[in-house]
């Protein structure tokens, strides 16, 4: 992707056209297409919602769905009128729901609203998307066709693989999906460094990485919010997102399949590692929905370095 594509066309790209020129398969183009438009109405959702009602009831009794259970009903609509998706699973349920005839080629999965009470701070939050082919239980990189995430911000932006490198939008006034970056590719080595886990879970190898990184001179950057945090290591070209096995919670915090895998799949298009402290995380296989893993992920340089790390341990 970018040869093809002049400087002029360049200026006033939106989404559909990229994919298109990108020679993104039909239907795999209008599924991405649907689930970035089914990010503005769940950011429409989170523009309507006064806060710290979840759970509470509205003037008419009724009850509020949280925010990230109604980005899960918006999202489950959806697809479902997409004609293109056969199952549906995302942090919200238990279960994979059929929501096709059956015939249909995509699994979706889904965080509908990731880090969902960072909304209380006004701080950005995300939807995480993965597309698979055939199945789910399965290890990413065998089944992955597609991953995405949409950042809910001072900006709406949208970033996407097809697995021809990974792009990113941003939602104009006119809710257009514009290119604002191509190809975007990751250095080799960045300079910033994101942690989660409390410093005194961590495991005693964990803690002499990031000991290293911090002797190395790189600066802190977490928000709290995974989204926001891996957005702005593949925007800026470089560092390290961690939430680490903990000395309480050996397989750490985020979800394989709703977290890890997409954004995974985005990290190695751009050129990126991700890993578990050992094994690539597209190589591990889903055993079971709510699997949790440790995650290093972002530039080769510090992500080998975890490794080197983790293996002393
Ligand atoms: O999985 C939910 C989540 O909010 C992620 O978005 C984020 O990276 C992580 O949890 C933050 O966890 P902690 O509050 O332990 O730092």
């Amino acid at each position: 992707m970018g040869e093809g594509i002049s400087d002029y066309n360049r200026c006033i790209i939106d989404l559909r056209r990229h994919m298109w020129l990108a020679g993104v398969e039909v239907e795999l183009r209008r599924l991405i297409w649907q689930i970035a438009v089914t990010g503005k109405y769940i950011s429409a959702k989170i523009h309507e919602s006064n806060r710290k009602l979840a759970g509470f009831r509205n003037i008419y009794g009724e009850e509020q769905l949280s925010l990230d259970r109604s980005a899960d009903e918006i999202l489950k609509i959806q697809l479902q009128f997409s004609g293109f998706v056969r199952e549906y699973t995302s942090e919200e349920s238990d279960s994979v729901i059929k929501i096709g005839q059956g015939d249909e080629k995509y699994f979706v999965t889904a965080d509908p609203l990731d880090g969902s009470s960072l909304v209380d701070t006004n701080l950005s939050i995300g939807t995480i998307i993965g597309i698979h082919k055939e199945s789910i239980f399965a290890e990413g990189r065998k089944t992955m066709v597609a991953a995405m995430y949409i950042t809910y911000g001072p900006l709406i932006t949208m970033v996407y693989t097809a697995g021809h490198g990974v792009h990113e939008f941003v939602l104009n006034r006119e809710g257009e999906y514009v290119l604002s970056e191509e190809n975007i590719t990751l250095k080799e080595r960045g300079s910033i460094y994101s942690l989660g886990g409390l410093r005194k879970d961590w495991t005693p190898e964990h803690l002499r990485y990031v000991e290293y990184l911090e002797d190395t001179g790189y600066k802190l950057r977490y928000s709290g919010g995974f989204v926001p945090d891996i957005n702005q290591i593949l925007i800026k070209k470089g560092g390290i997102f961690t939430y680490p096995a903990l000395k309480k919670s050996p397989h750490g915090k985020l979800r394989l399949l709703f977290e890890l895998q997409p954004v995974a799949f985005i990290a190695e298009q751009a050129g990126g590692l991700a890993t578990d402290g050992k094994k690539d995380i597209l190589s591990l296989k889903v055993e079971e929905l709510n699997q949790r893993c440790p995650i290093y992920i972002g530039s080769r340089f510090e992500v080998e370095k975890a490794r080197e790390f983790l293996a002393k341990g």
